[in-house]
């Protein structure tokens, strides 16, 4: 059996990368897979978040993936903290991952900046908690974005030690699934830096609530260079503005990089600029008005993810329940 677990942090801000990266993939994969959407809470308070502001954020990030197209009747969209399981789950896996494959997280490193010492104990063991997120229901695909990779071969690792440590064919190793043209979408202000929620310009990236005319000035503004956009994939590459735009443009146009690239080769920034940020408000803005639409009813929202824990905790019950009975808890 083929099952889909993804997750997404509610720390506000859900952009472009967030967009093209994970959310628009998952819409896509409801039509082959059991899915399962979650919005992590528990990842989210890895760094320090105001009560009001998680609370906001986590039933934003939820409008947000209904208005994409997420569709949580057929499959399962909840909140991760209403189901205890993650929790219980993550911390046998806190006793089966080594330190050394926690050193190895760039993440962390990234997120813990140059004082380690004050990151909290949580930002650490935060790979094995999506470890748990996954393994709690046995899925078997997880689509991500690129960045996500390293979590999900040490996923893979906690899967596997735990399988060898007690000898079970337990749990699956689960397959990531990184595809489109835009895995990993850079800030519009520094080709080299990846667009992220917490990002201090605004300018560098686009938010899903984001009005049209704020589409069009940071794609105006969007940082290039002066050469005319290239011929060559190669030459392209050696661009990293250009290459993020075109991988945008392409992805937004569901096109090849290459026919995307062809199609404005020799031209100036200025004309295929405005040609993405027309694509990309008609491609955002029926999100945007139904995510807002949504916001005006924070009480279908909470349903909602309600009902989606109610059928996540049916199926991840047991399952801890069979793995608890394995590394030897006794019940009742
Ligand atoms: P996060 O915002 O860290 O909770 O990420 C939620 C999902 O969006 C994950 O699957 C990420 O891999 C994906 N994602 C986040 N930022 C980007 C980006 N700049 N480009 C592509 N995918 C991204
Ligand atoms: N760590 C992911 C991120 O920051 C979010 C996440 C948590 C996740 N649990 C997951 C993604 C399980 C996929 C599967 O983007």
């Amino acid at each position: 059996m083929k099952r889909i677990f993804s997750g997404i942090q509610p720390t506000g801000n859900l952009h472009l990368g967030n967009y093209l990266g994970a959310i628009r993939n998952w819409v896509r994969l409801q039509g082959e897979f059991e899915c399962i959407y979650c919005v992590v809470d528990l990842h989210a308070i890895t760094m320090p978040q105001k009560p009001e502001d998680l609370r906001r954020h986590t039933r934003e990030a939820t409008a947000s993936l209904l208005a994409a197209g997420i569709d949580a009747k057929t499959h399962i969209l909840f909140n991760q903290s209403q189901v205890s399981a993650h929790a219980e789950m993550a911390w046998i896996f806190n006793c089966v991952a080594r330190l050394g494959w926690l050193n190895r997280m760039t993440q962390f490193k990234d997120k813990a900046g140059k004082n380690r010492d004050s990151a909290s104990a949580g930002l650490y063991v935060y790979p094995n908690l999506m470890a748990a997120d996954i393994l709690t229901y046995k899925a078997t695909h997880v689509p991500v974005g690129d960045d996500q990779k390293q979590h999900l071969e040490l996923t893979r690792e906690i899967a596997g030690s735990f399988n060898s440590a007690y000898g079970v064919e337990h749990f699956p190793m689960v397959e990531p699934l990184i595809f489109g043209e835009a895995t990993r979408v850079m800030s519009l202000r520094d080709g080299s830096k990846k667009m992220s929620k917490s990002d201090a310009s605004d300018y560098s990236r686009i938010n899903l609530t984001d009005s049209a005319d704020d589409i069009a000035q940071k794609i105006r503004k969007a940082r290039t260079d002066p050469e005319p956009l290239p011929d060559t994939i190669a030459a392209l590459e050696a661009r990293p503005e250009a290459d993020n735009l075109m991988g945008i443009f392409a992805a937004l146009s569901d096109l090849s990089r290459e026919a995307a690239m062809q199609r404005f080769a020799g031209k100036q920034f200025s004309s295929f600029k405005e040609e993405l940020a027309a694509l990309a408000i008609d491609s955002l803005a029926p999100i945007t008005s139904e995510m807002r639409r949504l916001m005006a009813d924070p009480g279908h929202v909470d349903a909602v993810l309600r009902d989606g824990a109610a059928r996540a905790d049916a199926i991840a019950r047991p399952i801890l329940r069979q793995t608890q009975d394995i590394v030897g808890f006794l019940r009742p």
